[in-house]
């Protein structure tokens, strides 16, 4: 039998140990620093606070130009900067003081419509910008790049669902392209320059903080915009209601991003469609809104619209297998979430 005062120091330096243990384990799963584009946008200003949650002690730096943004959704933690991703000084400020390991590109001008009306403007900043990140993560040694393409790329898949190898790419808008072009500049990148870089294609986002009248608003949000906030917004439906979308909850990407940030393996510019790997006709989508919101949703009909993708539906297995990468909600509960945030908006 060890006598009690032994004993005791044995517990004492089991705990002393253990704690030493957890603390540095803590230490190294927390990212010294992150630089978040686009912070003040829908999927930016999602992303900072659940990583926030997920590491209250990161160092998470922000730059946004509120082109699209809203300065109220900024997390007051973070250390932020208010410009343009296309301002060549304010970037090496930011990265020479701040040396982020990891840089999480959400910021571009992301409206199909607006770049086909402005397809010079539109290219400056989500060409020109994503590229100057590149380059300034290389010159400052980032550990990953992770950029946010877009399920645009595929313009209208060929076979469903949808697998990246596939499918081939053929944007069909200027937004679709340059989002495209993101993509092989963050392989070059990494072949060139061993910079580590993954590409996450995004299909229909969707989620509190997106606001109806938004440059991406989903049906989802579109609808509920006008069902809560009618005089704003008219509600209505293009063709017969039985086109699908792969839409994928807001906390589904933003999980996404960080599954990719912790992945082991080493990213050389690969794509991943992040989805929910199911689809939902716009028909089923009226019906679970009224379900829901215990409101009536009228739409107005308008015909179809041309050049309309019918269906989207994503094959996730790419990022299940390679980061692990699993829907975290189901449509059904992100709606009643997106809901919920509509209502506390009244
Ligand atoms: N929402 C979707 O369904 C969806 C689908 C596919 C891909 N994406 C991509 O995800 C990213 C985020 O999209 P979102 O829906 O949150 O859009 P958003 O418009 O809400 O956010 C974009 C943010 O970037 C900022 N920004 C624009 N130009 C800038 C500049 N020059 N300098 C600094 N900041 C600038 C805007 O002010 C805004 O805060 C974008 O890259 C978009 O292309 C979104």
């Amino acid at each position: 039998m060890i006598p009690l005062p032994a004993r005791m120091a044995k517990k004492y330096l089991w705990a002393t140990q253990n704690f030493w243990v957890i603390a540095l384990v803590i230490k190294v799963m927390t990212p010294k620093s992150t630089l978040v584009t686009g912070c003040a946008g829908f999927i930016g200003s999602n992303f900072v606070r659940q990583f926030r949650k997920e590491f209250p002690k990161a160092k998470i730096i922000g730059i946004d130009d509120f082109s699209t943004g809203r300065r109220e959704v900024l997390d007051k933690t973070i250390k932020f900067y208010e410009g343009s991703i296309l301002d060549e000084s304010l970037l090496e400020k930011i990265f020479s003081r701040h040396k982020p390991e990891f840089v999480f590109h959400f910021a571009a001008l992301p409206r199909v419509s607006y770049s086909v009306e402005h397809p010079r403007r539109t290219s400056e900043v989500n060409i020109l910008g994503t590229v100057s990140l590149l380059e300034h993560s290389k010159n400052y040694g980032v550990k990953r790049f992770i950029y946010s393409s877009s399920s645009s790329v595929y313009g209208g898949a060929k076979k469903l669902p949808t697998k990246e190898s596939e499918n081939p790419i053929d944007p069909k808008s200027p937004y679709a392209v340059q989002k495209y072009v993101g993509e092989p500049f963050c392989k070059i990148f990494s072949e060139l320059f061993g910079l580590d870089t993954v590409c996450l294609r995004y299909f229909n986002v969707f989620g509190p903080g997106q606001y109806g009248d938004s440059p991406y608003s989903t049906v989802v949000s579109a609808w509920l915009e006008a069902l809560y906030f009618s005089k704003r917004k008219k509600a209505f439906i293009e063709g017969d209601g039985k086109q699908t979308r792969d839409f994928c909850y807001v906390d589904n990407v933003v999980s996404a991003n960080i599954l990719a940030m912790k992945a082991k393996k080493n990213f050389h510019g690969e794509a991943f469609n992040i989805a929910h790997g199911e689809r939902t006709t716009l028909n089923e989508i009226k019906k679970l809104i009224e379900k829901y919101t215990g409101k009536k949703l009228s739409l107005e009909q308008r015909p179809p619209r041309l050049g309309d993708v019918r269906h989207t539906h994503a094959d996730i297995g790419k990022a299940k297998k390679w980061f692990g990468y699993v829907p975290l909600l189901d449509f059904e509960t992100g709606l009643r979430e997106t809901i919920k945030w509509f209502e506390r908006r009244l």
